[in-house]
């Protein structure tokens, strides 16, 4: 009852990565079993991008199903999307007005993506770590999973939560970072194994993909970029490569380095890359197939999602009705009920 809050996000943009997978929603499920986990399909940040709505709606489903893919688990944890709770954006613009323009102006991803959506760099675009902010604190949230990207956002929800706390009471949790990406930080592109594997690289042959069929995975470890010394050892200034899959087949079948050195001592990079691949494609493969029935079944799947909404909701409430009551706004009865008596 009484275990740390979790929460965390992702932004449905693009397809996932077996990086993200092993980096991100792999520890997310992990939590599950030790604290309340709460996570969200942040749909209102991915707004900041423009969209075509009949494939963003899909987009914000396919992520969700793919939580669900990747065991995050209903009856434990609080699944939603984001915009099906209105305080996220209410709490975003209150939270607006104990931000500085100075602390978003720092922001190394804002002055990133000015640079590369030149011809939209919208409000919300700037303030999006507002809303990142909102979405964290609304939920007294101990602990963030996030990877090294998203840290100093994190710092700036930090510092806004003491701002505000300083001046009208301990409301606030304050969050801790958890960085994540251990995972994530370690697969690299497998075209170009200096890079962290992206989701945003353009060669297909670089990146696995959570849903790619095992043909398909296959094909991208059996062509994976590695090097002419012919031996396999756990020397990453020298085999990058290699060490990439070694790091990729133990990730995937929960191996030491040690282990997998003994294993693949007989030096032969054909069968390296085609147990890499074998072993991912069992990861994956539950994965894409939960991901498939979840997709062919909207009833269940907005089933979950309303179910999720309402515990969200109210978590948020709750959390909403002490913000408003500590900056002297009056409540609306209508939405907390009666308040006779109510400081
Ligand atoms: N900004 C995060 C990212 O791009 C996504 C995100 C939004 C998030 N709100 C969050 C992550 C709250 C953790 C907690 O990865």
């Amino acid at each position: 009852m009484n275990q740390p809050i979790v929460f965390s996000g992702a932004q449905p943009t693009g397809q996932l990565t077996l990086g993200n997978y092993l980096g991100a929603l792999r520890q997310w499920t992990a939590m599950q079993h030790d604290h309340t986990c709460i996570f969200c399909v942040v749909d209102l940040h991915a707004l900041t991008v423009r969209q075509d709505p009949a494939a963003f709606r899909e987009r914000i489903l396919d992520l969700a199903a793919l939580y669900l893919a990747c065991g995050i688990d209903p009856e434990r944890s609080v699944i939603f999307i984001q915009s099906h709770v209105p305080a996220h954006a209410e709490l975003a613009w209150l939270l607006s007005t104990f931000t500085m323009m100075g602390e978003l102006d720092r922001m190394t991803q804002f002055k990133d993506k000015a640079r590369s959506h030149a011809h939209n760099v919208n409000a919300g675009l700037f303030t999006y770590p507002v809303l990142m902010a909102a979405d964290i604190l609304l939920y007294g949230t101990h602990k963030v999973p996030v990877g090294e990207d998203q840290k100093q956002h994190l710092e700036l929800s930090r510092d806004v939560a003491v701002r505000f706390n300083g001046l009208h009471g301990p409301i606030f949790v304050v969050p801790e970072p958890l960085v994540t990406g251990g995972g994530a930080a370690r697969i690299k592109d497998l075209q170009d194994p200096l890079k962290k594997m992206s989701k945003s690289a353009e060669a297909d042959l670089a990146k696995v993909m959570i849903l790619d069929e095992p043909d398909a995975i296959l094909k991208k470890f059996k062509k994976a970029v590695t090097d002419g010394l012919g031996s396999i050892r756990n020397d990453e200034a020298n085999q990058p490569g290699v060490v990439n899959l070694l790091n990729i087949w133990r990730a995937a079948r929960g191996a030491s380095m040690e282990e997998a050195l003994t294993h693949f001592s007989h030096n032969q990079y054909g069968r390296l890359k085609v147990e890499t691949a074998e072993a991912v494609i069992d990861l994956l493969d539950p994965v894409r197939q939960r991901f498939t029935e979840l997709r062919s079944d909207p009833a269940e799947l907005e089933g979950v999602l309303t179910r999720g909404a309402e515990q969200a909701m109210e978590r948020a409430e709750a959390m909403m009705q002490r913000v408003l009551s500590a900056l002297g706004l009056p409540l609306n009865p209508r939405r907390f009920g009666p308040t006779q008596g109510r400081s």
